[in-house]
């Protein structure tokens, strides 16, 4: 990643905090052997596993994982970029920062992006005007309150309403001397496709204005008041406006978010409008049927806890799924609400109002997976199954569900439940499930020369490639070395391998590494989580360190070398002896070549 930032006054900002001091205004820490413990902020939990380590500046859950330094932590617990990290922390400290001269390019898309957010928002003072002028704005403000929308939340939320004209917002804001050039970037203006000129993009519609996190203005949706189409016309991506970025309404709903350690994940603008004009305020719309990782990523670092509630016919819809396992794999806790058929949850909560909406579907929201299988059971379209076929059909449709999940303990629950509803043996549905797991896996060819080993609970990453990773983390001085003799490649476990990869080039730079400047290496908080564990992994004898390097490079040379002998001696007993005579041959000299090669080492 590049850093802006001078090293120095980064190492400046961090001496000046003690982590302690800062996590504590976060969560309670107890000093508990040479560390300190409490509550992890990041995911909700009773006893606490979170430690953080004085000496060290570090800290680390052993709950869900999260760990870093105080920049990841203010990350993480604030939402923020790493550069937005030091600057939030710079202003606290009193260091200055020094501003970097932006190169060229830079300069000018910042430029671009400051010219971007003005013109936004103007415009979103113009349809506000507008929505609120008697004589435009009328048909619309009626509509919207017949919708049962309160002025005051028009307001908050910046409605407005774009005039019909065609070139309304266009002629103003040329008055206002912002350039055709740039109103266009901003996706608010669309060039005639005959002739010159320009129209604008959204005429005739109500307006949501769409906000980012820091509270500025990024796009707009727009939507028509009857029933042509279609119905919500939105900005099209601009450098402001990322649709895989935004959740609409987060920047009201942050705050309730975190407060409540749940957040409702509705599809569009006027779910989320009227349930927070009703009282029910951690709520954000994904805007699409399908969340997206950056999205999920985002809803995460904000909370443990996410409850879909989409309408009826769209929680089932295939995109919907996909979205919902992103979340799932982002470390979220997902359930999912069903509303009934036909509803949404702006016409519920209109209809029955927000304790009921929370009495009757959220707090009813089911698990992800126990709303897979009820999906399934309902596709299938019997209450109880009965006959064989019934039982084969449900098995062979939720044993991809199965497969999904990682953990033990969760597995066996729903084991027992799917054994239970078609009174098969749980045994019989483990083989299946092993049966599926082997068809999914890829094939491998022996000439692959990157072994991988597949990344779950039950692979544990190799020992050696973990020693040796964790030394070299936290004693850069030794990357040269190691990088004589191992090849990113030789690391079979892929969250490793990447880490190796970026270690290997910053070590080219002849950086000076602490562990603090190699955690801004790794922006992704997957990676960040991996090389925080193994920094604060304990060194069991740092006066052998050089001779442990010299045999986890032995023991990971050696492990890939059999690995690649075990392929080949399964390609072998694959082939037919009378068939296959000359290619098994070939095969054994490089079996024969392999175990040479182990000896050697
Ligand atoms: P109302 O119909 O006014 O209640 O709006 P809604 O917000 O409930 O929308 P709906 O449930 O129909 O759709 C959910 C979300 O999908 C919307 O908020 C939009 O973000 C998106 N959406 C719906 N229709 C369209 C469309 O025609 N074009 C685009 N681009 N997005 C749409
Ligand atoms: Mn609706």
């Amino acid at each position: 990643m590049e850093n802006l930032v001078p090293e120095e006054t980064i190492e400046e900002i961090r001496q000046h905090f003690d982590l302690v001091e800062v996590i504590s205004n976060y969560t309670v820490l107890k000093k508990s052997g040479r560390n300190y413990l409490g509550l992890c902020p990041f995911h909700s939990e009773k006893t606490p596993s979170f430690t953080v380590s004085a000496e060290k500046q570090l800290y680390h859950c052993f709950g869900c994982g999260a760990g870093g330094n105080l920049f990841t932590f203010i990350m993480a617990s604030e939402n923020l970029t790493f550069k937005e990290a030091i600057t939030f922390l710079a202003g606290r400290a009193g260091v200055s920062l020094p501003e970097r001269p932006l190169s060229s390019g830079e300069k000018k898309f910042k430029v671009l992006k400051e010219e971007l957010l003005r013109i936004n928002e103007v415009s979103m003072k113009f349809f506000s005007e507008a929505l609120f002028s008697r004589k435009y704005g009328s048909e619309a403000l009626n509509y919207l309150k017949r919708r049962g929308l309160k002025e005051s939340t028009l307001k908050e939320f910046n409605i407005g309403y774009s005039l019909a004209s065609g070139e309304s917002l266009l002629l103003y804001l040329k008055k206002k001397r912002f350039a055709e050039e740039n109103i266009e970037k901003a996706g608010l203006i669309i060039g005639r496709s005959r002739g010159s000129g320009y129209y604008d993009r959204f005429r005739n519609r109500i307006i949501f204005p769409i906000f980012n996190q820091q509270n500025q203005v990024v796009g707009f949706g727009g939507r028509i008041m009857d029933d042509s189409h279609p119905k919500y016309l939105n900005s099209p991506e601009t450098p402001l406006y990322n649709k895989r970025r935004i959740l609409y309404a987060l920047n009201f709903s942050r705050y309730h978010i975190r407060e409540k350690d749940e957040a409702v994940v509705f599809e569009g603008y006027m779910d989320v409008i009227t349930a927070y004009q009703e009282g029910l305020k951690n709520c954000v719309a994904s805007l699409g049927t399908s969340l997206t990782e950056e999205q999920a990523e985002t809803l995460r670092r904000n909370t443990s806890g996410v409850v879909i509630a989409y309408d009826s016919d769209a929680a089932g819809e295939a995109a919907a799924w996909r979205g919902m396992d992103i979340l799932a794999k982002a470390g979220c806790r997902v359930k999912v609400a069903q509303l009934p058929k036909g509803m949404d949850p702006d016409d519920f909560i209109k209809k029955k109002g927000k304790r009921a909406f929370e009495k009757e579907i959220i707090e009813k929201s089911l698990p992800l997976v126990d709303y897979k299988l009820e999906k399934i059971q309902q596709e299938i379209g019997v209450k109880a199954f009965k006959t064989p076929d019934e039982k084969l059909l449900y098995m062979k449709k939720i044993i991809p569900v199965l497969a999904e999940l990682d953990n033990r303990v969760e597995m066996d629950v729903y084991l027992q439940k799917v054994s239970s509803q078609i009174e098969v043996q749980v045994d019989s549905l483990k083989l299946e499930l092993k049966k599926f797991r082997n068809a999914q896996r890829r094939p491998k060819s022996f000439r692959k020369n990157e072994p991988e080993i597949e990344v779950n609970k039950e692979n544990p990453p190799p020992a050696a490639e973990k020693e040796i990773l964790a030394i070299i983390l936290k004693h850069p001085q030794y990357i040269s070395e190691v990088k004589k003799w191992l090849k990113k490649s030789d690391f079979c476990y892929a969250p490793f391998r990447e880490i190796v990869d970026k270690l290997f080039e910053a070590g080219e730079k002849e950086k000076k590494f602490t562990e603090h400047t190699i955690l801004s290496l790794f922006p992704g908080s997957e990676q960040q989580k991996n090389v925080a564990t193994l920094i604060l992994d304990v060194e069991k004898n740092p006066d052998c360190r050089e001779k442990i390097i010299k045999d986890c490079i032995k023991k990971i040379k050696c492990s890939n070398l059999s690995l690649k002998r075990r392929e080949i001696e399964k390609e072998i007993s694959k082939l037919d002896k009378q068939q296959d005579g000359e290619k098994i041959k070939e095969l054994l000299v490089e079996w024969t070549e392999l175990k040479r090669l182990e000896k050697d080492y």
